[in-house]
């Protein structure tokens, strides 16, 4: 697969305050300088009682800075340095009492000082303020830490998570720090553009599963990959994402609603009395077309017959055809996975479908893998995205799509043709 690096170019302060999440920050960092970032770290006194300045600097390849009185910075100012240019700082892990410092703008230690002088935007270029709190979920649902997440919130600071789960002191509940890859995914959405805030996407996803018996039933190989990455490009683009998903095992984008569904009539059903409330539908689900006339209600016995037996089967409804049909329609993106002859295909299903674009892609090409390579088809052109047609990984063609598809939604207005 292709490597993507999301964060190449960005300069981030990562701050870690003290508290047992401390060693999940050292994987997070490795996974920021993997991604492209340059990674300053800013350490608390207590943050160092759990994991060392040396791990953190051997990950980031740089010195970490630990004190407001740091002679070896030429000019003596280390919370201005680095915050000057700098694209985001990180707290992660959120301690209580950072939180606590922050809510009261203190700036007594290096990280609450830096929170303090990083620029809000008045005249300087402004750099976010996201938090991945941590702590014990008594002092995570405690009033005093909550009116503090709410102070920092209601000053500018973005709160991750927090998750539900297994603590270090041996309870369940609240209060663990969000796992690194959650954590990335939610910085790189905080410095996404937005070209979709304020737009509502719905998107069908996977195979769908037409049942013959209780066991058994009609599928295709269908990954769900390139939908669940064009609702994750989404949700980044700042749209509030719904996704309708077949029977797939994928992680849910962070942000993102999620219906599970089985067969064609559930998605059907799922996706009718909700698309006109969104601006843009896009279909990916690979949908049978048939579903067995019946359903057995018992396992189908083989019981030594020698014929095999016939299956009748009825037509699925068509999803993306009947919202494209809808009077109070959204913008409607429909795929087309094909063995060959992939323009005329997907131009077919344009005018078929009633669509004002139609992406196509290689079924048995895409099926399952992380890279593909998309056709944009629309009533003018033919172009294939990316624009060298070279293959690349599912989540930067959906950023490429999404970008695209918000340009278009600019343009176009509901009671427009298609
Ligand atoms: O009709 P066909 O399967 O060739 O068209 C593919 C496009 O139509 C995809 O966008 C797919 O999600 C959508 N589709 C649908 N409902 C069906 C069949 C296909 O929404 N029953």
């Amino acid at each position: 697969m292709t490597e993507r690096r999301d964060l190449a170019g960005r300069r981030l302060v990562l701050g870690l305050s003290g508290g047992i999440a401390c060693y999940k920050s050292a994987e997070l960092l490795r996974l920021l300088v993997k991604a492209g970032a340059e990674v300053h770290v800013v350490m608390t006194e207590g943050a160092q009682r759990f994991i060392t300045a040396e791990t953190m600097q051997a990950l980031s390849g740089r010195p970490v800075a630990t004190g407001i009185w740091d002679a070896a910075e030429p000019n003596g100012m280390p919370h201005i340095n680095l915050t000057r240019g700098a694209d985001a700082v990180l707290v992660a892990p959120a301690s209580a009492d950072f939180i606590a410092r922050l809510a009261q703008g203190r700036a007594e230690d290096l990280l609450s000082l830096v929170c303090l002088a990083r620029p809000l935007g008045v005249g300087e270029h402004p750099v976010p303020l996201l938090l991945a709190p941590a702590m014990n979920r008594e002092m995570w649902t405690h009033p005093a830490t909550q009116r503090n997440l709410a102070q920092a919130a209601a000053d500018g600071a973005t709160l991750l998570g927090v998750a539900h789960g297994d603590q270090a002191c041996g309870e369940v509940g609240d209060g663990r720090m969000l796992e690194a890859e959650a954590i990335l995914e939610e910085l790189t959405t905080a410095l996404s553009p937005k070209p979709l805030a304020g737009r509502k996407m719905l998107i069908t996803a996977g195979p769908t599963f037409e049942a013959i018996d209780p066991v058994r039933g009609i599928t295709n190989l269908s990954s769900g990959k390139m939908g669940f990455a064009i609702a994750r490009a989404a949700r980044e683009a700042g749209a509030e994402v719904t996704l309708v998903a077949g029977p797939v095992h994928l992680d849910t984008p962070r942000g993102v609603r999620r219906i599970n569904v089985r067969s064609a009539a559930q998605m059907h059903d799922a996706v009718l009395p909700q698309a006109p409330a969104h601006d843009l539908f896009v279909a990916t689900a690979a949908v049978a077309d048939w579903r067995p006339a019946s359903l057995s209600a018992q396992k189908i016995k083989k019981d030594g017959k020698k014929v095999a037996p016939t299956f009748e089967l009825s037509e699925n409804p068509d999803i993306l055809a009947a919202v494209a049909a809808l009077p109070d329609r959204p913008y409607c993106v429909g795929f087309a996975a094909e063995s060959e002859k992939l323009e005329q295909h997907a131009r077919e299903k344009l005018l078929r479908k009633k669509l004002p674009l139609i992406v196509g892609n290689l079924g048995p090409a895409t099926f399952g893998q992380d890279d593909n390579a998309l056709l944009l088809v629309d009533a003018q052109s033919t172009r294939p995205l990316p624009a060298d047609g070279r293959p690349a990984d599912k989540l930067t063609l959906a950023r490429a799509l999404i970008e695209e598809v918000a340009r278009r939604l600019d343009g176009w207005t509901r009671s427009a043709a298609a």
